[in-house]
């Protein structure tokens, strides 16, 4: 891209100002800052004067497949997702693009040490688990792993370090996200540096056009997958692909699942699996009004009882339909260190402006059907997200101790 041609694009959105620094700046400063406007999506900017996404459907409950449900029906359920494992048709892909922020740390999540006594990476624990349950089947599945560009090579760095905590790697892939520009409150695009526009990673949501973009829905295509896991990073005691899950999931004939957990409070902040419209969705705990957040069926528990714990499984076949579609865009606060009008540093202490990004529950809604899959929260959920506090590293301590894992 020209200089011309990019003060033609950011004219045509009004970022002219990207270009301010540009006669300052070094020839390969110029080009990089070139290739960036290139590479950028400024539709994002749509989202901040389209309050239309915002807007949601009328919500009615959904049941899960309670625990006692899955119990009664676990031999046939685990049968069936042995054989799926066995005929290699599930693979999984690890969302650990995010930066971690609230856990204060810059290396990637992944790699945060929770051990007392002796090391012990979330990486590590998240491995392991998975680790049992291909145990369990004789074999591995393909395991994707999304990185951004911020934390892609400290990731591999340390993951080969540590030989994917015994994984087999030759079933490692990565792959990398994209990033989307952030704004200041005014709507402008920043600038991080004179030559470099400040972003940030461009949510969970993009996780599968990013697979496609790297070919691998070729090589999942090539090997016979018919379900794709897809699960965060944060959650220690997380289980994917299990059998009896995979099982159940793959009975029930729905285009997706999620593992939910019963509620600990009404007020619990937590996304809660139901229907919009009919089909189903993924509402907030801030959008619930207080009737929802109170009612109770007939059995005397809440209606919007099962919170979903970011592991949800998809038919691969429905997932590359639903590849085309647009996800709503969620316009986030945060603190972004950026340039002045002067060109000096700014270091802010309160957030001063926006990122934009997709998340993976909105995906639900353009499924189907979904089934939610209830585990039991003191097995299948320690979230870290902070250091101290509700989902911390305190918490998942805890969790892990009762679950009889050595800290
Ligand atoms: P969170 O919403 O907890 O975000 O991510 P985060 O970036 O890890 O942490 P904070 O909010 O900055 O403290 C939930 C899951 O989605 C992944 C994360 O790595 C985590 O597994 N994620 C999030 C991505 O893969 N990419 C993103 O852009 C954001």
């Amino acid at each position: 891209m020209t200089y011309e041609e990019a003060a033609s694009r950011l004219k045509e959105c009004g970022q002219l100002q990207l270009l301010r620094f540009y006669d300052t700046l070094s020839a390969n400063e110029q080009r990089s800052l070139l290739d960036q406007i290139e590479r950028t999506d400024f539709s994002v900017l749509s989202a901040l004067s389209d309050h239309a996404s915002e807007k949601r459907g009328s919500f009615t409950p959904l049941g899960a497949l309670t625990v006692p449900e899955i119990r009664a029906e676990e031999e046939r359920f685990r049968a069936e997702g042995l054989k799926i494992l066995r005929e290699g048709k599930a693979a999984a892909v690890l969302l650990a693009g995010g930066m971690g922020t609230r856990l204060g740390s810059d290396r990637p999540k992944g790699t945060f040490d929770i051990g007392i006594t002796k090391p012990l990476y979330i990486f590590e624990c998240v491995f392991r688990n998975i680790l049992a349950i291909a145990e369990e089947a004789g074999c591995c599945f393909p395991l994707l792993i999304m990185t951004s560009e911020l934390n892609h090579e400290a990731t591999v760095g340390f993951l080969t370090e540590h030989r994917f905590f015994g994984y087999d790697p030759e079933k490692v892939f990565f792959f990398m996200q994209e990033t989307a520009p952030c704004a200041g409150r005014d709507g402008k695009l920043l600038l991080e540096e004179k030559w470099k526009l400040a972003s940030s990673p461009n949510g969970n949501g993009g996780w599968f056009s990013s697979l496609v973009k790297a070919g691998l829905d070729r090589m999942l295509e090539a090997e016979g997958i018919e379900y794709l896991s897809v699960f965060g990073v944060d959650n220690v005691l997380v289980r994917v692909n299990d059998p009896c899950y995979l099982g159940a999931f793959a009975l029930s004939g729905r285009d997706c699942a999620g593992k939910v957990v019963k509620k600990a409070a009404p007020d619990e902040r937590v996304g809660v699996l139901c229907l919009e419209d009919g089909r189903p969705s993924i509402v907030e705990y801030y959008e619930m009004t207080d009737e929802m957040l109170t009612s109770r069926d007939e059995n005397g528990e809440l209606s919007y009882n099962y919170g979903v714990i970011l592991n949800y499984c998809f038919r691969f076949s429905k997932l590359l339909r639903l590849a085309e579609q647009k996800l709503p865009l969620h316009i986030v606060e945060k603190k972004i260190p950026c340039l002045d009008e002067e060109g000096n540093a700014v270091s802010p202490s309160e957030p001063n402006g926006y990122k934009f990004e997709t998340l993976v529950l909105d995906m639900i809604h353009l499924t189907d059907s979904c089934l939610p899959y209830e585990v039991e929260r003191e097995k299948e959920f320690a979230p870290i997200k902070n250091r101290a506090g509700i989902d911390s590293v305190e918490s998942a301590r805890e969790l892990l101790k009762q679950n009889g894992i050595e800290l």
